[in-house]
């Protein structure tokens, strides 16, 4: 690619040896390809890279718009490709996954352990009676038996919904509850910072509220005594010691259409709503991502060091790198644990070539300053990348400089749990500017549109849409498939509205700058409002509540709630510390709020909707703005 040095601002061109190694160096080429024809091109990946029990007969069908459907008729399971067929390849040896905990224990599965272990515990489950299209909640740590859980469900044709393990009681309950689990699989406990997260005693609590689950699998990993209920608690450990978990276990034959995971996450309104992904679809779209925007190769040690738990680690912990045959890292603990270089001593202890985090990750580590990356070698690293929130220039170029040395391409990646995989990201050959998600993935198109769904000029801020299917969109929001069509279909006819904000510079640059609905990305973990809001008013002491995100230097946003208290309840500092303990038992130590305002009444419109607007200027201390549809 030629270097074009008419890109305006400050542009970091890619060398030529990144160019020329990368696996998908020309993007011009592929991109007008791929809108040229979008079916078949991604027929023809979709053909080339991965096995089908069963060729499909339609690629992409738009007749019922927008529940689109991919691979129409194929037939395939995700874990065949992801694990199975890698068996009969010289890849059998190679390490598909190497783990680290956070008390240093190492663990190392080579594909055919992996493999093994995943055949013996579906072998387990199917015994237990789970059956295609059953739910299966999983709620772990950081540790292998999370991704052996996924792939033992995916394998059998279960959906699994994985709750994060930083969630809390109401928050798993409301989870198990929507998907109607009957099994549940969790750990005792999880290590965080040297401290023991009591999982099986939230799952107890969790459960008392769902009574749906018949039975829940325990893995050890903490030890501390636990709660067993008679009936319905079982060792993983008792249960992989059976005859019943045998080593041949057959993968479930699945339509590319079969739902393969739900994932829950926050929304404009409401309860957290259940994203469905599909095998086939979701399969192709993800690992086309990995291969082409972090260059994966057989001899990469690759590093995305989010939590199985979000769907960046479902795509790129779990499916993605396994399904590329490549070598992946997990580790358990707190990037600062026991010492702020925790993360740069295991990026050198093995070899990490391309690592994947979060803007929150970054700042925090960039606080404690250069001399900790600076003594460990690094030079094993060739590419880096960033999701979940924009990242600042300022964390941009300290990633750039101190931890890539300079010379390792920063891919910033913007995507959602909706859309499954990668959408407006750089390739390894696409000139940086620090702040920016580039250009559309090839295939994908993307406007930015005004209240009237006409595009905007250049710099200017809009509504983010996409304008064309993917083979990893989410399907459906489960169980409701209207809410899936008026959350996200219907402010623009015919487009999908992804709920950001962003501008497009004047050389076709994306630059998304948040949400516009009411999401709040906390260290670029996804909470809504409304979850919170729901778990203050669900204290005896408080009557109504408003939730915003405001700025924070590291955090990206942190929560400020408003809380408007019952009748006789006195306001004091004790009763803060009580409803943020309160918040972080409900919902999860993340979603507790920083700063909590007693106040008398909260701007609303005269149809009784919350102006947050009002509310975020009043904390920011900012012009209230135009207050003329307040009510009275
Ligand atoms: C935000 C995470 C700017 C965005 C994969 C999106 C980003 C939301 C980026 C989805 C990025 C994610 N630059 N913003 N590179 N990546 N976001 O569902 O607001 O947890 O809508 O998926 O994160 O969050 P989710």
């Amino acid at each position: 690619m030629a270097r074009n040095g008419d890109l305006t601002g400050e542009v970091h061109y890619p060398s030529q040896d990144i160019i020329r190694q990368a696996n998908q160096p020309d993007y011009d080429r592929i991109n007008q390809a791929m809108i040229n024809d979008l079916a078949g091109e991604w027929g023809r990946i979709a053909k080339e890279e991965f096995e089908w029990f069963e060729p499909w007969q339609t690629t992409l069908d738009s007749s019922n718009a927008p529940f689109y459907k991919w691979f129409v008729g194929g037939k395939t399971n995700i874990v065949y490709n992801a694990l199975d067929r890698h068996l009969d390849t010289w890849r059998r040896n190679k390490v598909a996954l190497l783990w680290e905990g956070e008390n240093y224990d190492q663990r190392t599965y080579t594909y055919h352990q992996l493999h093994r272990e995943v055949c013996r515990f579906s072998s387990v489950l199917r015994a237990m009676g789970v059956r295609k299209g059953d739910r299966v909640t999983i709620y772990m740590g950081r540790i292998p038996e999370l991704m052996i859980s996924m792939l033992a469900c995916a394998k059998i044709g279960a959906v699994h919904s994985v709750v994060y393990g930083g969630f809390s009681v109401e928050a798993l309950h409301g989870r198990i509850e929507d998907s109607q689990s009957k099994v549940a699989i969790t750990a005792d406990g999880a290590w965080l910072r040297g401290n023991v997260v009591q999982l099986k005693d939230i799952m107890d609590e969790a459960l008392q509220r769902a009574p749906t689950v018949q039975t829940v699998i325990v893995v050890k990993r903490t030890g501390q005594p636990v709660h067993m209920e008679p009936g319905r608690d079982l060792w993983y450990t008792d249960l992989m010691n059976l005859p019943i978990a045998a080593a041949d276990c057959f993968t479930e034959v699945m339509d590319a259409e079969d739902p393969l995971f739900l994932l829950y996450t926050s929304g404009t309104t409401g309860k957290p709503k259940a994203i469905m992904h599909t095998h086939g679809g979701y399969m192709v779209g993800v690992a086309t991502t990995l291969k082409w925007v972090f260059d994966l190769k057989d001899e990469d040690t690759w590093w995305c060091a989010a939590d199985p738990g979000w769907i960046t680690g479902h795509s790129y912990i779990v499916y993605g790198p396994l399904l590329l045959g490549a070598t992946g890292l997990l580790y358990e603990g707190a990037p600062n644990h026991p010492f702020p270089d925790r993360w740069w001593d295991i990026a050198e202890r093995h070899g990490i070539t391309v690592l994947y985090t979060a803007p929150t990750a970054i700042r925090g580590l960039m606080r404690f300053g250069d001399a900790w990356p600076n003594r460990h070698d690094l030079s094993r690293l060739r590419l880096l990348g960033s999701v979940g929130e924009p990242i600042n220039p300022e964390a941009w170029r300290w990633y750039h400089r101190v931890i890539g040395n300079g010379n390792c391409p920063i891919m910033d990646t913007w995507w959602q749990t909706e859309t499954g995989h990668f959408m407006i990201t750089p390739l390894p050959s696409t000139p940086l500017k620090p702040g920016s998600a580039t250009k559309p993935f090839p295939g994908v198109q993307v406007d930015v549109l005004d209240e009237d769904g006409n595009p905007v000029g250049p710099n200017e801020e809009g509504y983010l849409v996409i304008k064309t299917p993917w083979p990893g969109m989410l399907r459906t929001i489960y169980g409701d498939p209207d809410r899936y069509v008026q959350q996200y279909w219907s402010r623009f006819p015919g487009m999908y509205m992804t709920g950001d904000s962003a501008r497009r510079d004047e050389d076709g640059y994306i630059w998304v700058i948040g949400r516009v609905d009411d999401v709040i990305k906390v260290s670029g973990y996804r909470l809504g409002t409304a979850e919170i809001e729901s778990a203050l008013v669900s204290h005896p002491s408080v009557a109504e509540a408003a939730v915003i995100g405001v700025p924070d230097e590291v955090r990206g946003s942190v929560i400020y709630a408003y809380c408007i208290l019952r009748a006789g309840v006195e306001p004091t500092q004790k009763l803060v510390e009580i409803l943020r303990d309160h918040v972080g038992h409900e919902v999860g130590p993340i979603a507790k709020p920083t700063t909590i305002e007693f106040v008398n009444s909260l701007p609303k419109t005269r149809s009784g909707k919350i102006m947050r607007r009002v509310l975020k200027a009043r904390a920011l201390g900012l012009p209230e703005g135009d207050l003329s549809t307040l009510e009275e």
